[in-house]
């Protein structure tokens, strides 16, 4: 009331009516997002959602209205005038999410918009920074394009290696350029070039999806590559996952839905200064060659390239293509389904240099890049044309210090670079990535008819490129033990490792499939890491892409179902589990609505084969808990025993499936659903607890992971989760205190040891140094966490190399534990997208401090705890528009204090009203220094 009458007052004395809107002097507006993405082009989603993040220094700071404009041009919006949506002002505190709701949204429409805020106390922020987004071309017939391809490129199933096929023409721009953007794809791999430049950073697109059911596209703005006169448009096409062998798919006519058959497709629309529009598109004007240097592309051997066979300038005008063929409609292609990349490229996210180079034997030279990295190389070569040399990437050495490459299986990992002129070279391959953390570098003599001595490698000449699907990193992490700091470190190398287009299980073998299991286990981790929700909502398509009719969810995605059943317990489950994760960090409701009826005919296929609720009939692959302790060669270690048995497992993961889709149910007001899954899950519970768990809290097989299921999804009744969680730990005394769990079951392990008072003993198995134990791998100088725990053990050597990747992420499922209890940081399920968050960092383990900070959806949290003499101290930030409960490890809440003062002095910090356990506040944004008595960890109880 105050506020009115001074402004009023003011009004008047200034002799202004009405009242000048009054910006809000801290709330802010930033990092616009339109489908998660900064400033898209070619967005193909009809009605986008626009995201932004709140800051202020104020604490308790909300939004409680927004509004939206959004323009077909930047004036207008200066204007404040929205010509394709004034959203009004709109009285919510919602900042993720909203849906477009102006004008109906054509192709290629260039949008502008800015948001404002309203503040806690109805003070409006500034406008935003302007933020764009462009839509793509949203039905097939916008093309107006034809697949094109070199003549040769429509054999079906042509026997490989192949050379590249290059692709180009040349056109003429009349008038001068106001703005153009490209829209292309192509199968296998291409890369665009206009005029002598390569069109944008993004590497092997299009990316892998289930090309007969839909192939990405991008959109390039090129405005700047274009000139007025005759320009050049030119293209390679490389055999990426569609066009060679891919793990799983070893039918060729299975393997390829267009039997590998390349093609390529784009639009190029030119707006020119005089209003008038130009068009170039993919027709039979170009021609093509497959007589250029690229003699042979794989994913998994490498690049061939033949520098004596390259082809200066001929991706400019002026280029003499005489010798080149008309193309080939591509007419195998015409019906192809071009949806836009929604995910973040694949791009160069980082250079490594080498910190050593070494020769094993003469003429042989390696490379230490001192991190086991993926991606590849760029290397300088001197020496006359026709020098060859030969890179071979490896995870390991042997012990004469040559590279181990047994573990790659049939990758060869290998580019081969010819010199074409007699000057120093740089080389870089294209169509291609590796898992690496040494090079092997040969160059061979060549004496043709002139004695050529072998290119002699120097340090410098070789930088490891790190390249990968560039979800953004969100989070840091240290404390005081370095053991676990490297560990994390592992574990951000091995993501870094694994996000090639799809969640892989490695980056090096024959093999770097979706597997659905690890990411099942590993997801909570990814999201702690990185903005996974581009790049998780376009995998999630690719599962439904690939799940069969009958409702089974394959093991990884895409599949070809030709030879795998699919629908294996934990594998399958990750169609219901990674969708809710999805949901919980980032609120992404729109991916529910999609993907709900995909999940619910996943669990009604299991209950269908297993109407009794134990899910004991097709168990598909029976991976069960994947390399769990019976998998380890180790002397004085049991051989069997560790194994969960199948069905215990497999039952676990139905009742946990079904919960969720219970969840997913209500969430979308589903409401009949979600009772008959919340009653089943009940029911499952029941049947599991009868035919499984004892009186006395033992579950069948008696192994530590089926104690680690049965608590984490909660399918124990109250009075026997704590003697379970005792058998649990009384199954480390087999083990020589180690765990026997495998990759569904090491991180619940340790999530349930700190649920069930058993923080210390997660903390010790943390501490570990043998096998099995994350130590064990740092012990061995890992730098990427271990597929197998027991890869290397000194002694006796490497594991089976038919199965040994040194970069795996599911064993790194771990972060989770560290990011929940170390720093403390926990979603809310009821709250999702960190509307509203736990911190409940649990000291332990000797540890004296430990901060995370994390980049959620509604902006950064941080969480920083240090113990100082007899005093607990923690740091915590709220973002904006959020709030969390912050719990401190004291039973004394009469001696907690924030930022020096008792409680009650804190209008922002309040007893959280629903916790009785610790000391436990309900805490608005803002930014507070928490204080409580420290004396020691508490007993374990
Ligand atoms: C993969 C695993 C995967 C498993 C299925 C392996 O080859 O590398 O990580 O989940 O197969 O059991």
């Amino acid at each position: 009331m105050l506020r009115i009458v001074t402004s009023l007052i003011a009004a008047l004395l200034w002799g202004l009516w009405p009242p000048p809107a009054h910006a809000s002097a801290d709330l802010r507006v930033r990092e616009l997002r339109c489908e998660y993405r900064t400033k898209p082009l070619g967005v193909d989603v009809r009605e986008p959602r626009l995201s932004w993040k709140l800051s202020s220094s104020v604490r308790g700071q909300r939004q409680t209205a927004y509004r939206i404009l959004v323009a077909d041009n930047p004036a207008a919006l200066d204007d404040e005038r929205g010509t394709l949506w004034d959203s009004g002002k709109v009285a919510s505190d919602q900042t993720i999410h909203v849906v477009y709701g102006g004008t109906p949204l054509k192709s290629g429409a260039r949008c502008w918009w800015k948001v404002r805020a309203w503040d806690a106390h109805g003070e409006p922020s500034p406008w935003s920074a302007p933020a764009s987004w462009s839509m793509g071309l949203i039905g097939p017939a916008d093309w107006q394009a034809a697949w094109i391809a070199h003549a040769r490129d429509a054999q079906i199933n042509e026997a490989g290696p192949l050379p590249a096929t290059m692709l180009r023409r040349e056109f003429s721009v009349t008038a001068p350029i106001e703005q153009a953007r490209v829209y292309v794809s192509g199968l296998g791999l291409y890369e665009l070039h206009l005029n002598g430049h390569r069109v944008g950073d993004a590497l092997l697109t299009p990316e892998f999806t289930s090309y007969d059911r839909r192939i990405l596209y991008q959109c390039y703005d090129v405005t700047e590559l274009l000139a007025t006169g005759v320009n050049a448009v030119a293209a390679i096409l490389g055999d990426g996952w569609h066009g060679e062998y891919f793990f799983g798919m070893p039918l060729r006519q299975h393997q390829r839905p267009f039997g590998g058959r390349r093609g390529f497709i784009m639009r190029l629309d030119i707006e020119l200064a005089d209003g008038t529009r130009q068009t170039v598109v993919t027709n039979g004007d170009w021609k093509a060659t497959r007589n250029g240097p690229i003699r042979a592309a794989s994913l998994y051997d490498g690049e061939q390239y033949d520098g004596r066979l390259a082809m200066p300038g001929w991706t400019a005008a002026d280029f003499d293509d005489r010798l080149w063929q008309p193309v080939a409609v591509a007419e195998y292609l015409a019906g192809a389904n071009l949806v836009w990349q929604r995910h973040e490229p694949i791009r160069v996210t980082q250079e490594w240099q080498p910190i050593s180079l070494a020769q094993p034997t003469p003429g042989m030279h390696v490379f230490d890049l001192g991190q086991n990295l993926v991606g590849r190389c760029r290397i300088k070569v001197r020496g006359l044309a026709g020098t060859k040399v030969r890179l071979r990437h490896a995870e390991r050495l042997n012990e004469d210090g040559t590279i181990y490459t047994a573990n790659l299986r049939g990758a060869t990992q290998t580019d081969t670079f010819i010199k074409g002129t007699n000057e120093e070279e740089v080389y870089e391959p294209r169509f291609t990535y590796h898992g690496f953390r040494y090079v092997e570098v040969t160059g061979e003599e060549h004496k043709p008819w002139l004695y050529m001595p072998a290119y002699q490698p120097r340090q410098d000449d070789l930088v490891g490129l790190v390249a990968r699907s560039a979800a953004p990193e969100v989070s840091e992490f240290e404390c005081s033990d370095e053991r676990i700091n490297h560990l994390m470190k592992m574990i951000s190398w091995t993501q870094r490792g694994n996000m090639h287009s799809i969640p892989t299980d490695c980056p090096q073998r024959d093999e770097r499939a979706g597997w659905m299991g690890d990411i099942q286990a590993y997801s909570q981790t990814a999201m702690f890491h990185m903005d996974m929700a581009a790049f998780l909502a376009k995998w999630l398509q690719d599962v439904r892409d690939s799940q069969m009719p009958d409702g089974r969810y394959p093991n990884f995605a895409p599949m070809d179902h030709a030879r795998w059943k699919g629908g294996t317990p934990a594998w399958a489950d990750a169609g219901v589990i990674v969708p809710w994760r999805v949901y919980q960090n980032y609120g992404d409701q729109r991916l529910l609505e999609e993907h709900y009826d995909s999940a619910r005919r996943w669990i009604d296929f299991v209950h269908a084969k297993n109407p009794n609720l134990l899910w004991e009939r097709d168990l598909g692959n029976k991976f069960n808990d994947w390399l769990n302790g019976d998998t380890l060669e180790k002397e004085n270690w049991p051989d069997s025993g560790a194994e969960v048995p199948p069905q215990v497992l497999a039952t676990a993961f139905f009742a946990h499936s079904t919960e969720i889709a219970a969840k997913m149910a209500a969430v979308l007001g589903h409401d009949q659903d979600a009772e008959t899954y919340r009653q089943r899950f009940a029911e499952i519970s029941v049947a599991f607890n009868d035919a499984y768990v004892s009186e006395d809290g033992t579950i069948r097989g008696d192994t530590q992971a089926g104690y680690a299921l049965a608590l984490r999804f909660n399918l124990l009744p109250a009075e026997i989760r704590p003697l379970a969680a005792q058998h649990m730990v009384r199954q480390f005394e087999r083990y020589d205190g180690h765990m026997s769990t495998g990759i569904q079951t090491s991180h619940r392990l340790m999530l349930e040891l700190t649920r069930n008072g058993y923080h210390d003993h997660a903390h010790r198995l943390l501490q570990l140094k043998t096998v099995p134990s994350w130590g064990f791998m740092a012990e061995q100088g890992a730098t990427t966490v271990w597929e197998r725990w027991d890869g290397y053990v000194p002694g006796r050597g490497f594991q089976s190399p038919r199965m040994n990747s040194f970069n795996h992420w599911a064993l790194g499922s771990v972060g989770e534990w560290v990011w929940r209890h170390v720093v403390g940081l926990n979603p809310d399920e009821a709250q999702p997208s960190y509307k509203h968050f736990v911190i409940e960092p649990r000291p332990g383990g000797g540890l004296t401090w430990a901060r995370g900070s994390y980049d959620s959806v509604r902006g950064r949290i941080e969480s920083h705890w240090r113990i100082e003499g007899n005093r607990f101290r923690l740091r915590v930030s709220v973002p904006p528009n959020a709030t969390a409960t912050v719990s401190l490890p004291s039973e004394d809440a009469h001696s907690v204090t924030v930022d020096g003062k008792a409680i009650a002095d804190c209008p922002n910090v309040k007893p959280a009203p629903d916790r009785e356990d610790r000391s436990a506040y309900a805490v608005q944004s803002g930014t507070y220094e928490f204080a409580c008595p420290w004396a020691g960890p508490r007993k374990v109880e």
